[in-house]
Parts: structure tokens; C-alpha cells; sequence
């Protein structure tokens, strides 16, 4: 069967022999998809199917909800076809040629600790590696000393392709954890691979709503740099929220931008009441009102942890948001 491949900027059809996936048969035929892990776990190679039908073995597909499933939403190195069909990406494919997969070594350039909790990771690229990527992308990086690699979302702007700067929690345990809390130092090499992923700003005109929980952050500031100029005409609305006061970071940072960005509201909110001046008590989705969606050309993201970004889609949804206005990357499993 066909199946039609529509990215933000054109279709690409490719034909899917029976026994092979989709994400094989448009590799096979040179159409590159975003993708990463292959074995159904990730997440980032979805698409939604908009017309006839893609099927997917229901015991591998591990980061899809059955009300996504029942939305037409597939992964694409799950599903093979069983009709001629029509799936919709919300990427351009031309960004994996123009952000083409690198792999090199950084050098740790600063260890900043935002709060109790969150690090700031700042890696430094080699002169001769040529790096880009779009905003909201993610690399990843293999913990040093560790066979063990993780993957984290740029929080800097997409022009500074020599330094990325990247907001990691610090768990109580855990392979990158321990290695910032105990060993990492200026100076350290890391092996990064990247960029990947398909989450960034639509080229849809109208209202943003940036949704991020915890280090979910970082895509919404990189993304932010782009908003900085382009869309100062329409509202930008970023809800930030964690669960303790202890665990917020770059307030100071958001406040800045906030008095730079005439377009830019910034809602911080915390599950547990702090005392700190002009943080909300609730979470990123209970502070959620229709307001923030009455403008029907609204596009939302959200990043978090996958509770989060559920209870969100639905709420957005719920307000009146259309489904594909809502844009989200999920926390990837370490
Ligand atoms: Fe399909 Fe990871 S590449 S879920």
C-alpha cells in the first residue's frame, strides 16, 4: 500500500511492502522521518493518520494513550498499512536536511546549579564540527564514565550552534545525576549525538501557549529566542510550574525575558503554596483558563512528564483548542 506523508512543508509518498514499517519503507525510499529508538518506547516518530489506516501490534506501543490510538495517532516504526493512506507530521521535512544528525565531543564549559535541584549543563562544541538545529530539538549524551546515554532538549537558542546550554534535574540517583551532583567538571569531554526530534514552533500565525513542567522548560526558552522577533504582534503565554518551591529554577531568567518581550505573560505555578512574590498555587493545567485558548489561531506545546502533558492535551482540548494546534514532547526514558 501508499502511504502519503504530508510534513509541514509538502507530502512525500511512499509505497509500504507487506512485513516492513512504515519508518523502514520511507527510509528504504529516502524519506527521512524522525525517529530514535525503533522499538516503540520514544515516542518521537509519531503521526497521525488522517486518512485510511495504519495498524500496530498493541503489546509493543509504549508511549501512546488508547484515546491517542483512537485519535489516529501511530507510531511509524510500529505500523505497517493495510489501505492506501494519509499521515500527517508536524515537521518540515526538509529540517533533517538542514539539521543533519552529528556526532561529537563536547567539552563541559560550566556546571551552574539553578537551584536545589536543576543544573545548568553549558557544552562547548568543537570549531570543526558543523552543528545546527532547530528550536526544541534534543541531543543525546552519554553520561561520562558510563556506557549509559540520555537525551535533553536544548534551552539555548538555536544560533548559538558552539555552546548548548541544557537544564538537567538532579535525582537523587541515577547514571547523569550522580555524575553532576559528584563528579562532572569544567573541562570534562561528554559524546553528544544529535540533534532529534520533531517538536518547534509551527509557522502557524497567531497566539503561543508554551505549557512545561519542570526542566520541560528548556525547548520553551530555546523556543523563546525565536519568538523574541518574529511574533512580537501576537500574545506569548508560558505557564511554568513545579511541584515544590525548591524545585523552580530561572525565575530571575523568565523575568528578564518578560521585561524584554512586550508580547511575553509568564504564569508560574507550584503545587505546594510557596512564599515566593507572584507564584500561583496549582499546576500548569489547573491554572489553564479559556482565555488562554479564546483565539482559535492559538498554537500550544507542551513538554513535561507524560501525566502532565495528557492531563494538558485534554484540558486544551476541552477549552476548545483543536487537537492539531496542540504541539508536546514527552520526557524521554532515560
Ligand atoms: Fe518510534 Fe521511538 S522511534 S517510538
Amino acid at each position: 500500500h501508499t502511504v502519503d506523508l504530508t510534513f509541514a512543508d509538502g507530502t512525500k509518498t511512499v509505497s509500504v511492502p507487506a512485513g516492513s514499517t512504515v519508518l523502514e519503507a520511507a527510509t528504504a525510499a529516502g524519506v527521512r522521518l524522525v525517529s530514535q529508538c525503533t522499538v516503540g518506547t520514544c515516542g518521537t516518530c509519531v503521526g497521525k493518520v488522517v486518512r485510511g489506516d495504519l495498524a500496530m501490534p498493541q503489546d509493543r506501543v509504549f508511549s501512546l494513550r488508547q484515546d491517542e490510538i483512537r485519535e489516529g495517532q501511530r507510531l511509524l516504526c510500529q505500523s505497517v498499512a493495510y489501505a492506501d493512506s494519509e499521515v500527517e507530521l508536524d515537521y518540515p521535512a526538509s529540517m533533517l536536511d538542514e539539521y543533519p544528525l552529528v556526532a561529537a565531543t563536547a567539552k563541559v564549559g560550566a556546571i551552574t546549579w539553578l537551584g536545589e535541584s536543576v543544573v545548568e549543563l553549558v557544552l562547548k562544541l568543537p570549531k570543526s564540527v558543523r552543528f545546527a538545529f532547530r528550536a526544541g530539538q534534543y541531543v543525546r549524551m552519554q553520561v561520562p564514565g558510563t556506557e549509559e546515554w540520555r537525551s535533553y532538549s536544548m534551552a539555548s537558542g538555536e544560533r548559538d550552534r558552539k555552546k548548548l546550554a541544557f537544564t538537567i534535574r538532579v535525582l537523587p540517583s541515577g547514571a547523569m545525576s550522580d555524575y553532576l551532583r559528584n563528579v562532572a567538571a569544567v573541562g570534562d569531554t561528554i559524546e553528544i549525538e544529535g540533534p532529534s526530534g520533531g517538536f518547534g514552533l509551527s509557522d502557524e500565525p497567531g497566539p503561543t501557549l508554551m505549557i512545561a513542567g519542570g526542566t520541560g522548560l528548556a525547548p520553551m526558552l530555546s523556543m523563546l529566542e525565536n519568538l523574541q522577533t518574529a511574533r512580537e504582534d501576537h500574545p506569548i503565554r508560558l505557564v511554568f510550574g513545579c511541584a515544590r518551591e525548591a524545585d523552580l529554577f530561572h525565575l530571575d531568567e523568565l523575568e528578564a525575558r518578560r521585561s524584554f518581550m512586550r508580547a511575553l505573560d509568564v504564569r508560574v505555578v507550584s503545587d505546594e503554596p510557596t512564599s515566593i512574590d507572584g507564584v500561583l498555587t496549582g499546576n500548569p493545567v489547573s491554572v489553564l483558563t479559556e482565555d488562554d485558548v479564546r483565539d482559535p489561531r492559538t498554537s500550544a506545546y507542551l513538554c513535561g512528564p507524560p501525566a502532565m502533558l495528557a492531563a494538558a492535551h485534554d484540558r486544551l482540548v476541552e477549552l476548545g483548542l483543536p487537537a492539531e494546534r496542540i504541539h508536546a514532547e514527552q520526557f524521554l526514558p532515560s
